[in-house]
């Protein structure tokens, strides 16, 4: 189910990969939005090359396809370093951490996506990785067991994960630089759709580009996808430009309404009301009646619907607010 909905943020299979890469930037320059947290990794970055160090740890947190990846590439780019990618349920080892940290020059960049799905085992090495560049470990068993001093070039590991608080607090605490990255606006998402049909050699008009923006949910990945399905709506259509008109049509027929949302979106709130009398109920309750993943749920759904003050969270659950009622034309019952 999951994978069928258009407006999800989670990353799709290779095409889109591929595609990815492409209308990924480069550089701090060409990286749209998040502009406090970007002048301040400009700021960190431009100091540890002064002082010819590695970069400080960085741990980069937010909702799906906001960009994480992306500015953990940038963020190499600029250091002029190399970067080995990886994710949390890749290294299931402690011996495939070393094997990853021992292939790094000084001041390379380690990035590991969902790292708050590292095993403990692995987490526990990484401690002295990242404080003081050495792993420990033992080899060999029973009698023949000694422990094996490794140590380390300095690094920078840039941590992505879509849960700081499954992040155990001696992980975390081990970043120097913590990067929450939050939804985009309107206008930055409008300037990501202008670079990425630019980057598609596709004509696009300012209108078109913002009925676009504004149906992406805060979300860059999700404004290049709806982009990518617009334009062969375009295309079919004969249209010499991506105008306001066929985003429009293009995006009415995904049922991806005026402010983002979709159909997965509209059932959890209209479920809510309709059994629970808007709340408040639990996420996996929720989860259970339209069946969904309880993850999901919490990863893509609920945070956009938080976002836009559809959903509040109370002590006893989730609460559909009088503003959801009204996306959906419906009155709070007395
Ligand atoms: N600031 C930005 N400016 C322009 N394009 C962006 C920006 N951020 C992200 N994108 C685009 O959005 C796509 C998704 O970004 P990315 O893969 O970095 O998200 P993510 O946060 O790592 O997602 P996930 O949590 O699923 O790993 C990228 O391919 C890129 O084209
Ligand atoms: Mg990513």
């Amino acid at each position: 189910m999951e994978d069928d909905r258009i407006i999800s943020g989670k990353s799709e299979g290779f095409e889109e990969v591929n595609s990815e890469l492409s209308l990924r930037p480069q550089y701090l320059n060409q990286y749209i939005g998040q502009e406090k947290l970007k002048n301040e990794i400009a700021v960190y970055i431009k100091a540890a090359q002064k002082r010819e160090e590695a970069l400080d740890h960085v741990l980069l947190y937010g909702p799906p396809g906001l960009g994480k990846t992306t500015l953990s590439l940038v963020i190499a780019n600029e250091l002029g370093v190399n970067i080995k990618t990886t994710s949390g349920p890749a290294i299931e080892k402690p011996g495939d951490l070393v094997a990853l940290l021992s292939e790094l020059n000084a001041g390379d960049v380690l990035f590991i996506d969902e790292i708050h799905r590292l095993p403990k085992n692995v987490e526990e090495i990484l401690y002295s990785a990242m404080e003081d560049y050495f792993i420990d470990i033992i080899v060999g068993q029973d009698a023949t067991a000694h422990a094996v001093h490794f140590p380390l070039p300095p690094f920078t590991l840039i941590g992505a994960t879509t849960r700081a608080g499954m992040l155990s607090a001696p992980l975390r605490d081990r970043f120097g630089i913590v990067g929450h990255m939050n939804y985009y606006t309107e206008e930055e998402l409008t300037n990501i759709v202008y670079r990425s049909a630019q980057v598609l050699a596709s004509e696009i008009s300012a209108k078109g580009a913002h009925e676009i923006a504004r149906r992406s949910r805060g979300t860059p990945r999700v404004a290049n996808r709806l982009l990518k399905r617009v334009r062969d709506f375009a295309e079919v259509a004969e249209k010499d430009q991506i105008d306001d008109e066929i985003s429009r049509y293009a995006l009415d027929l995904l049922q991806v309404d005026k402010v983002g949302l979709d159909a997965t979106d509209r059932k959890m709130l209209t479920t809510m009301i309709e059994l629970y009398q808007g709340g408040p109920v639990g996420l996996t309750t929720i989860a259970a009646n339209i069946g969904e993943e309880t993850d999901t749920i919490a990863d893509m759904v609920e945070p956009y619907l938080l976002q836009l003050g559809f959903l509040k969270r109370t002590p006893r659950g989730r609460v559909v607010t009088a503003a959801g009622y009204a996306h959906l034309g419906l009155r709070p019952s007395e």
